[in-house]
């Protein structure tokens, strides 16, 4: 078979929209600041954690993902992870990426949001430098707290407003619908932030249809139970709502059985604005370019639907029309 797509992707530059920072979190610096800040995990190898890392769904998952973040204490720690994730961004040709953070998941063990940002922003500001690296961030308010926690994180996000493009929303989705954050998205729409929102990874089609209509979503992160709403499909495709889909993230997590059941292509070949994201790389077995290796694996990829996939990483982001410009017509 041809692997004529999967070249054009190792080799395009390109943009990853679904990436939380923390699931960047890589086994040996888990263990490594696990020592240094004297925090006490249930693995003390890596063969440990590797045997621990198999999920049976997200919930089972994201246990592990916040116990993983109680490593991350000091500044320095916040500046390591992003500096490891940006290097391999630049490694794997990630010339733009939209990174979310889950500030509650540190406030809430006494780790402010300065040393968090202040982190993260000396990372940023060296890979801007040194390989103009192109970043954005988006602050996650967690869907399984109160929308009065998530209202008082964005106040106290307000004075470093200036470091966030995008709020977004994220952790366990069933039970807790997109309208439960309205107040919270109204008042990032007040502060001219932008919007995005996990629904439909695996809670059904109507959790995407109440992130657009009651939060105003710009994007979704996931979405894909469209799949199972063709109504919703034709919608998504005609309003060129971009979706955030992770492949390896849906078959850990069991979303799927198997990646050749998975649908993104055929969303794709129905005109949605599918991109392929890695959203936990250090938990879900690869970064961006393994996503795409494994998509070539289990479904082929020809090349227009990866010149497609490679287009709407960056139509789909918050970059301005001028600077998105100047990123698709390097595509050529
Ligand atoms: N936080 C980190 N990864 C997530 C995912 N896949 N779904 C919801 N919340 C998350
Ligand atoms: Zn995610």
């Amino acid at each position: 078979m041809s692997k004529a797509g999967l070249q054009f992707v190792e080799r395009a530059p390109k943009a990853e929209l679904h990436v939380h920072i923390e699931g960047t979190l890589e086994p040996d610096l888990l263990l490594l600041l696990a020592e240094k800040n004297a925090i006490s995990l249930p693995y003390r190898t890596l063969d440990d954690i590797s045997r621990a890392y198999q999920f049976g769904d997200l919930q089972s998952f994201l246990d592990l993902y916040y116990l993983g973040a109680s490593v991350l204490v000091e500044e320095d720690d916040f500046y390591e992870l992003m500096w490891r994730y940006l290097c391999q961004c630049r490694n794997e040709g990630i010339v733009h990426t939209e990174i979310m953070f889950d500030p509650q998941t540190h406030i809430q063990r006494g780790v402010g949001l300065e040393t968090v940002l202040s982190g993260f922003s000396r990372a940023i500001a060296k890979a801007e430098q040194d390989w103009q690296q192109s970043v954005l961030l988006i602050l996650c308010l967690l869907r399984d707290l109160s929308e009065s926690e998530g209202l008082q994180t964005l106040r106290q996000a307000k004075p470093l407003l200036e470091q966030i493009t995008a709020i977004g929303l994220d952790s366990a989705e069933v039970g807790n619908p997109p309208g439960k954050f309205k107040q919270a998205f109204k008042l990032a729409t007040d502060w001219g932030l932008r919007k995005v929102a996990h629904a439909g990874e695996e809670a059904g089609p109507e959790f995407i249809k109440a992130a657009l209509v009651e939060l105003g979503v710009e994007r979704i992160d996931h979405g894909v139970q469209c799949a199972n709403d063709p109504e919703l499909v034709l919608s998504l495709a005609q309003a060129k709502v971009p979706l955030t889909v992770c492949p390896l993230s849906n078959v850990r997590l069991k979303v799927y059985n198997d990646l050749n059941q998975h649908p993104i292509l055929r969303l794709l070949d129905s005109g949605v604005q599918v991109t392929v994201n890695s959203d936990d790389p250090a938990y879900f077995g690869g970064y961006l370019m393994a996503n795409f290796n494994a998509l070539e694996r289990a479904l082929g990829l020809t090349e227009l639907q990866s010149r497609q996939l490679v287009r709407n990483s960056f139509t789909g982001s918050f970059l301005s029309e001028e600077r998105k410009t100047c990123y698709l017509d390097q595509l050529q």
